[in-house]
């Protein structure tokens, strides 16, 4: 028994190390080396191994990483060593001070080192790592007593539940910021848009929102980052300087950004300057937000000797960059037609640059806004980039309003199909309902192939409109109707190369997952959570097209508003004909993920003789409740399932003392 034990421990280390590598090749370094589908497969081979064997040690597994139950409030938590501040200061010049007041307390005449690194725009938090298992997550509260959220930092793929050492410091306090890439800013917006919930202003406060959530799934659900730059507390680890303390924390697997000379060590006050220059130049480009940077004494004797000033280190400072402002005129506001047919209305300005970027473009949200702001066509005004993604109009120059300027208002009909928009009560947006307005059928095919959705990649965003004003496209199965030679006949400039690639990438996508496939419908309020939990608990296309409003509010997550939105969708006979039209296609679904926390996840079932119902309907709800259909008797099997002329597997089944079940009973286990 005892040995046994060992090789389940072992064979649980070596699934658990496998899954960190990935996780740290996909989260940290950027280059996935397996496909999305081979992860899921292994992720579900953990869970049932831990589901089977429940006194494994799950502190360091990824599967904690899914989220737990909701807190009823934060613990505060004292830092072991307070979490300072920086000094910080608008000017370049102010780097030369800096490097002043450095050699005089110093008393040195020397040049000193120092480390130069961005000043990530997220929130700080700590990281507290235990013979090598992080074990607290805090934030930096008032910097003397932070709130520990550590079920949400799990969450974050990127940061490591074990260093990546067999020969850990015996304690750890990584200090760094969490943030959300602009990217992922973007698409949680719009995400966040369609579903009709908040829109944040700028990354950091939906960086900082998720880390105050209460109930971590929601964490789970945002894309949150981590880098690492500080240290807290330490035992049994003692670099010398900051350098060498990032080189360490990177091997032992904390994230660092992945571009090249983003951090540097400079010799004196110009190097530091010019690395100021380098780095706002670079700015625009990065995949996060910054506002300034930040340079460190190197030497951590040096720092010692340094000491502090109030509640900011001597040895750090600031400098941060002027946020990026621009006066322009609006030239045109056009009303854009969203996925599920909401008005948007869009100020078009002239071109101007904001911190090396050329704006042309700046949303104006709703009615609301445009009244709040009293934005007019012919308008002057100053734009922002607020957190250095989207652009924002900051505020009407009333004095330059052009004479006999009037008021915005949003058209009462979609500007693209010309049908009535309606507004419901309790949203700020008009939507146009007209289901085959082309402006939204494009949007639909957009998110359609998108890289979560049906992932065809080389289908971008202007061919789509290129198809569909072709006529090539009407809906969803169209794509997979598209030869090569009609789009080298009907499309201008439509190279054979690239025509070929389009074709293969429509090929290659017709195998999907179900949970794929129903997020790519785009059916309004469902995400991509919302739709693993319709495709785990239906099983099949056919059985979600069935659904009634009970099944629905059955499913996991699932409440009223979002249970509406599916059924309205699923009864509406233009959408299933096209829906039909798409299978039709051969489009190849993947069994879906077994259900992690079904009744019956972690079992396996064999059948055997006629049932009360049809075999695969059978083994589909056994899957569908997270169980898994074995294919011959074994010692492992957990339940023969036995109907009525049962044959020679029974015999072996009750040999090797396998439990023999009937389907009621196995309808039992769903329901207890
Ligand atoms: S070092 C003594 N390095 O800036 C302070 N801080 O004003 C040690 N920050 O709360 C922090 N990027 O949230 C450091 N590369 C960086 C940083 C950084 C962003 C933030 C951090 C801290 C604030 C200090």
């Amino acid at each position: 028994m005892a040995k046994n034990g060992q090789g389940q421990h072992r064979q649980h280390q070596v699934l658990k190390e496998k899954i960190a590598e990935y996780d740290h090749q996909y989260h940290v370094l950027d280059q996935p080396q397996i496909s999305d589908f081979e992860y899921d497969q292994l992720f579900s081979e953990l869970l049932a191994f831990e589901k089977a064997h429940p006194e494994l040690d799950l502190s360091d597994s990824p599967t904690q990483r899914v989220g737990a139950s909701p807190l009823d409030a934060f613990q505060k938590m004292p830092h072991r060593i307070a979490m300072l501040s920086l000094s910080n200061s608008y000017s370049p010049e102010d780097i030369t001070n800096f490097d002043e007041r450095v050699r005089k307390a110093l008393r040195s005449e020397e040049t000193v080192q120092y480390f130069c690194e961005p000043k990530f725009d997220g929130l700080a938090i700590e990281l507290i790592y235990e013979k090598g298992l992080l074990v607290r997550a805090l934030t930096r509260g008032d910097g003397l007593v932070g709130e520990d959220v550590t079920t949400n930092i799990k969450t974050i793929k990127s940061i490591p539940l074990r260093l990546k050492t067999s020969n850990p410091p015996s304690l750890l306090e990584v200090r760094g910021e969490v943030l959300i890439f602009k990217k992922d800013f973007a698409k949680l917006n719009e995400s966040q848009q369609e579903a009709g919930l908040v829109t944040f202003a700028n990354p950091r406060n939906a960086a900082a929102g998720a880390i105050r959530q209460l109930d971590s799934k929601i964490a789970a659900s945002r894309p949150l980052r981590f880098f690492a730059y500080a240290l807290g507390d330490k035992e049994g680890f003692d670099p010398k300087s900051q350098s060498e303390l990032e080189d360490q924390l990177e091997n032992w697997g904390l994230p660092m950004p992945q571009e090249k000379n983003l951090r540097q060590t400079a010799l004196g006050p110009e190097e530091c300057i010019s690395y100021y220059h380098r780095i706002e130049k670079l700015r625009s480009e990065l995949p996060f937000d910054i506002d300034g940077v930040v340079i460190k004494v190197n030497s951590f004797r040096l720092q010692e000797d340094l000491g502090l000033v109030a509640r900011s280190p001597r040895w750090a400072t600031a400098a941060k960059y002027k946020p990026s402002q621009a006066e322009t005129q609006i030239e045109d506001i056009q009303v854009q037609i969203g996925r599920t047919g909401a008005l948007t209305p869009v100020a078009i300005m002239k071109p101007v640059k904001v911190g090396g970027v050329t704006i042309t473009h700046a949303t104006l949200h709703n009615q609301d806004e445009i009244d709040r702001k009293d934005v007019r066509i012919g308008d002057f005004v100053m734009i922002q980039r607020a957190g250095d993604v989207i652009p924002d109009i900051m505020e009407v120059l009333l004095a330059k309003r052009p004479k006999n300027s009037v008021p915005f208002v949003i058209p009462k009909n979609c500007p693209s199909c010309g049908s009535l928009a309606e507004k419901a009560e309790e949203e700020v947006v008009s939507r146009c309902v007209n289901p085959l307005c082309p402006s939204i059928v494009k949007e639909s095919l957009k998110h359609f192939v998108s890289r979560r959705a049906m992932n065809i990649d080389k289908v971008g965003d202007k061919l789509i409109e290129a198809l569909v004003d072709a006529g090539l496209v009407h809906f969803f199965a169209d794509f997979y109707l598209l030869k090569k030679s009609d789009l080298l006949e009907k499309l201008e400039r439509q190279g054979e190369k690239s025509a070929e690639n389009i074709i293969t990438s429509i090929e290659k996508s017709r195998k999907t997952s179900l949970a794929k496939l129903i997020y790519a419908f785009g059916i309004r309020f469902v995400g991509e959570q919302t739709a693993k939990a319709l495709a785990d608990h239906f099983g099949t296309l056919d059985r979600l097209l069935e659904a009634d409003e009970v099944s629905l509010l059955s499913v996991p997550d699932i409440g009223p508003k979002v249970a509406s939105s599916v059924l309205s969708w699923i009864q509406n006979p233009k959408i299933v004909k096209e829906v039909h039209r798409l299978m039709d296609q051969n489009i190849e679904v993947e069994k879906p993920q077994r259900n992690q926390n079904g009744k019956l996840s972690g079992l396996s079932f064999l059948i055997t003789g006629t049932l009360s119902i049809k075999r695969n309907e059978a083994q589909e709800i056994i899957e569908a409740n997270g169980g898994k259909i074995q294919s011959a008797v074994s010692s492992k099997l957990n339940y023969l399932v036995a109907g009525s002329d049962p044959g020679s597997k029974l015999v072996k089944a009750e040999s090797l003392g396998v439990a023999v079940i009937d389907w009621e009973q196995v309808l039992g286990l769903i329901e207890k």
